[in-house]
């Protein structure tokens, strides 16, 4: 793991992953926060950092999993398939850490990191939208920070 004194200094949101729908924005930034966490924990944090993000992770895609359920989603077997498959990857890698063994931790963040970014533009932001348009009867506008701007025709301010 990652001694205290080496520990970076992730940049790892940017508001290119903001979908629009704010409850969902707001687990997907937590998320990233308890990604960080587990990469810059030493050997004393690691597994509290791992059951953490692995309860989060649990909780977020039941959460969507529930939103796409309740309001009829139409694609929500491929989505609720791949959070299957991530969560099945971060809670082998929970049970690997409580068993002393965190060879696999680092690898784990960084591929979660790497995951996120298209999962949510392809995948969350549908249901993002979905929603949306169920409540509001349009799409969501998202505001981004420090991104060049125009507006895209769905709406989106970038
Ligand atoms: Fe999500
Ligand atoms: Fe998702």
């Amino acid at each position: 793991m990652t001694p205290a004194m080496f520990r970076f200094n992730f940049a790892a949101w940017n508001d290119n992953m903001l979908v629009g729908y704010t409850p969902m924005d707001e687990v997907h930034k937590v998320f990233f926060d308890q990604i960080c966490a587990v990469l810059n924990a030493d050997d004393a944090e690691v597994l509290a950092a791992m059951i953490v993000l692995q309860a989060h992770t649990r909780m977020h895609f039941e959460m969507e999993e529930r939103w796409m359920a309740e309001t009829g989603f139409p694609a929500r077997g491929c989505h609720a398939d791949e959070h299957a498959a991530v969560l099945a990857s971060v809670t082998g890698v929970c049970e690997q850490v409580a068993c002393g063994e965190t060879g696999a931790v680092r690898s784990l963040a960084e591929a979660l990191l790497e995951w996120f970014p298209a999962h949510a533009d392809h995948m969350d932001s549908a249901l993002a939208h979905w929603m949306c348009k169920l409540r509001h009867g349009g799409a969501p506008l998202v505001l981004r920070r420090g991104v060049a701007g125009h507006v895209a025709a769905a709406g989106t301010i970038h």
